[in-house]
């Protein structure tokens, strides 16, 4: 598997779904799926930084999850500690930045706190972002930023006719991050399920049947040469496009 280095996307975005069916396969419990969907947690992170990805999201929580049986959802926080325990160093020796979107207060007491202790202390980080959407979802986000802005327009801050697409992003909790260039999502399904949705107007999508917790460097290389096929228009015409046809700059799977 090659890709183009000149080509990569800014922004990955993925949906790690497949945990509770990759252990059904394995004939053992969800949370041991979930445990071995960490361990590709810690892999894919990685693997983005190896390669030179800038911005990485993952979809580790969403608001629905946390209606799950209450073990499992235990569990989850579980996982989510033990991950900001270990990985922590490891993100400092990589220059990864933390950082988080959806409600952190929905969390429990002691992930909240070491999520905001790991976000604080690799505030200055800058080689790769790394965002963990964590009790989110995307319709919440976009109804939030409404009403704030609702606010802010009636307290004067700012006026209904400066409101543009820009300034809506800014009222968003991915603010600064640039909209994703590709989404991952494993096991099969064919959903958004309510991701980033105002992020993803133009976002290329790749779907693989592969679980997550099967979910290695070289399925994300073929997604990332996926991606690097793709014309990305934008609404435009092709000859419209400023093409870039750099060559060279070939990873491949083995590097
Ligand atoms: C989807 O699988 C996965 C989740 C709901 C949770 C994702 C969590 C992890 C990958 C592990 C912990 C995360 C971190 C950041 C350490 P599913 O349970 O919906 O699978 P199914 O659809 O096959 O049942």
């Amino acid at each position: 598997m090659e890709i183009n280095r000149y080509k990569l996307p800014q922004h990955i975005a993925i949906i790690m779904d497949g945990n509770g069916r990759w252990a059904k396969q394995h004939a053992i419990g969800r949370i041991r799926g979930h445990k071995k969907g960490a361990q590709a947690v810690r892999a894919v992170v990685r693997s983005c930084r190896e390669i030179g990805i800038k911005h990485l999201t993952l979809f580790a929580l969403s608001t629905e999850n946390l209606g799950r049986p209450k073990e499992e959802v235990n569990a989850l926080m579980t996982l989510l500690d033990e991950y900001l325990s270990k990985e922590l160093n490891e993100l400092q020796k990589q220059e990864i930045r933390l950082t988080t979107i959806g409600n952190i207060d929905n969390l429990s007491a002691n992930v909240k706190d070491k999520l905001i202790q790991a976000k604080e202390s690799t505030a200055d980080n800058q080689r790769m972002i790394l965002t963990l959407a964590l009790s989110y979802g995307g319709r919440d986000e976009i109804m939030f930023a409404a009403k704030k802005m609702i606010q802010d327009i009636n307290g004067g801050q700012i006026k209904l006719n400066e409101i543009d697409q820009d300034m809506f992003g800014r009222y968003l909790q991915t603010s600064g991050l640039p909209d994703p260039d590709l989404l991952i999502r494993t096991s099969g399904e064919y959903r958004i399920s309510n991701f980033l949705l105002w992020q993803m107007a133009y976002t290329e999508l790749y779907f693989t049947d592969v679980l997550w917790p099967d979910f290695k460097k070289e399925d994300l290389l073929k997604a990332i040469a996926s991606y690097q096929q793709r014309e990305r228009r934008f609404g435009l015409i092709s000859e419209q496009l400023d093409q870039n046809n750099e060559q060279g700059g070939i990873i491949r799977s083995q590097d």
